[in-house]
């Protein structure tokens, strides 16, 4: 049986006072067999270590202490409370220059921390307009995934960064295409794949109805109880 997990990616959205959004979400988690994960940023994680819901960083830098001003360590975020952080994010390979191999070394620091890494994995538009998707998405596998990665250590999201925040997302053939490719070139078949990109109540269910989409990451609609409780459910009812 692989893992079925609804993940949410706050990004740098939330204050104190949204954390009400995430307790209702944790709240609902609990009567769920699918897995609830919640990528807060890292100022909040250590006010919501006792809510009911897998909670995560957005990042880590690959070392675990030194003089890297600003950055967080995959300790740091396990000490504060996380079971899992993101690496990889496409804004974070666009934003701040993150190599294949940068990323590799961050999910291997998070593993070594005890996290679980969320790989995230994606073709541009450009890339999706030249019909370079596969190939794109073989070259991030391969460079980004630590050799040993394994169901428990592992999640890898396939997020086509043209869906992300657009409201457009690719059609359920290409997605279900997508992650069978993705599987086959996994380390461990077990590893849970998602899908990230525009997820909302309206197309979750139909996301998660495809033979190896394992769940979803999800941007916008998890910031509010209102928006990703309905995903979660569409989860915990597919297939
Ligand atoms: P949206 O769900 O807002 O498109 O964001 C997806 C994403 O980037 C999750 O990591």
């Amino acid at each position: 049986m692989r893992r079925r997990i609804a993940a949410g990616n706050w990004k740098m959205n939330g204050v104190s006072a949204d954390l009400r959004e995430a307790r209702a979400i944790a709240q609902a988690a609990q009567g769920l067999a699918v897995e609830t994960l919640l990528g807060l940023p890292a100022t909040l994680i250590m006010a919501a270590r006792d809510m009911s819901v897998t909670l995560g960083g957005q990042d880590c830098h690959a070392e675990p202490k030194g003089a890297f001003t600003g950055d967080l360590s995959a300790p740091m975020l396990a000490d504060a409370g996380a079971q899992f952080v993101i690496v990889g994010h496409s804004e974070r390979r666009a934003l701040h220059g993150e190599t294949d191999a940068a990323v590799a070394a961050k999910a291997r620091a998070a593993q070594a921390a005890g996290l679980t890494a969320v790989i995230c994995i994606g073709e541009t538009e450009a890339q999706y307009r030249g019909g370079a998707t596969l190939e794109v998405l073989a070259a991030q596998l391969s460079g980004s995934l630590p050799a040993g990665a394994t169901a428990e250590s592992t999640i890898v999201a396939y997020e086509p960064v043209w869906a992300i925040g657009t409201g457009l997302t690719p059609t359920p053939d290409e997605i279900q295409a997508v992650h069978a490719f993705i599987r086959d070139r996994l380390p461990d078949r077990d590893i849970a794949v998602l899908y990230g990109g525009s997820v909302s109540p309206a197309n979750a269910a139909t996301i998660f109805s495809l033979a190896d989409v394992d769940g979803g990451l999800v941007g916008g609609a998890s910031l509010k109880a209102e928006t990703f409780i309905p995903i979660m459910q569409a989860l915990e009812d597919a297939r």
